[in-house]
């Protein structure tokens, strides 16, 4: 556990976050709580519809709240502009969105390049990283193919390795194997967990899958528009 007194790596006071419906407003997320450490793989839980995507995008800045703060490594996201949300997201974060958001017009080595390139990290460097990430996910061979020639389990693995090419402090994944085979998709899974483990990262991760909720340091569940932290058993964290 971390110790009490340091700073989250994400938190959350009070989140509402309100759309409107014609001349209705409905509340999604209502005074939503959390806070979120390095090294944590979390678990985020939730019918269709209940709010998971609506919170990840209130995290990673892409949205932000009718009501509250979301705070990334204490900045509170309200407080800064579109362009200091985007270079935070650029830094800090690695997103691996349900639909993998490939560029297809860019190999799957420059694909992976590409959090590096943003943050001012070309070069040979960025190429032998992406090398390295390419083999870690089992695509080493397939650096100079384009995102289209791929199947969606290789697709969903070239997006996990870009989300993590730059050693993001954290990673949002929003169902990442929902278009992949269950065997493809626990492999994604494990790959995504070893690699965020290595890296001290956080994840927070939705997901379904029972074996990466069996192994989650914590898992919390959208109820109503709040957030719920189920409880789990002590052997589960121990066998950590
Ligand atoms: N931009 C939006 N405008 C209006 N309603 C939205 C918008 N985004 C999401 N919603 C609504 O908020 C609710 C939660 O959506 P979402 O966060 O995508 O759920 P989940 O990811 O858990 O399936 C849904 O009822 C959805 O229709
Ligand atoms: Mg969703």
């Amino acid at each position: 556990m971390p110790p009490p007194d340091s700073v989250p790596l994400v938190e959350l006071r009070d989140v509402t976050k309100a759309y409107a419906e014609g001349d209705t407003v409905r509340e999604v997320l209502s005074g939503v709580r959390l806070a979120l450490h390095r090294g944590e793989f979390v678990v985020l839980l939730g019918r269709s519809g209940s709010g998971k995507s609506t919170l990840l995008n209130l995290i990673s800045g892409i949205d932000l709240p009718s009501q509250g703060e979301v705070r990334v490594d204490g900045r509170d996201l309200g407080r800064l502009n579109e362009r200091e949300r985007t270079l935070l997201r650029r830094e800090r974060i690695g997103f691996i969105f349900q639909a993998f958001n490939l560029l297809p017009t860019l190999t799957v080595e420059e694909n992976v390049r590409l959090p590096l390139e943003l943050n001012g990290h070309g070069g040979a460097e960025a190429s032998a990283r992406a090398r390295v990430l390419l083999e870690q996910v089992g695509l080493g061979n397939r650096a100079n193919s384009f995102p289209d020639r791929l199947s969606g389990g290789e697709q969903q693995r070239v997006a996990v390795a870009r989300a993590l090419a730059h050693e993001p402090p954290l990673l949002l994944a929003d169902e990442p194997t929902g278009n992949l085979d269950e065997a493809t998709g626990r492999q994604v899974l494990d790959l995504l967990e070893a690699l965020t483990r290595k890296g001290n990262t956080c994840a927070l991760v939705v997901t379904h899958e029972p074996g990466l909720v069996a192994r989650a340091h914590r898992v919390l569940t959208m109820e109503g528009g709040r957030l719920v932290e189920v409880p789990q058993a002590p052997a589960r964290k121990e066998a950590l």
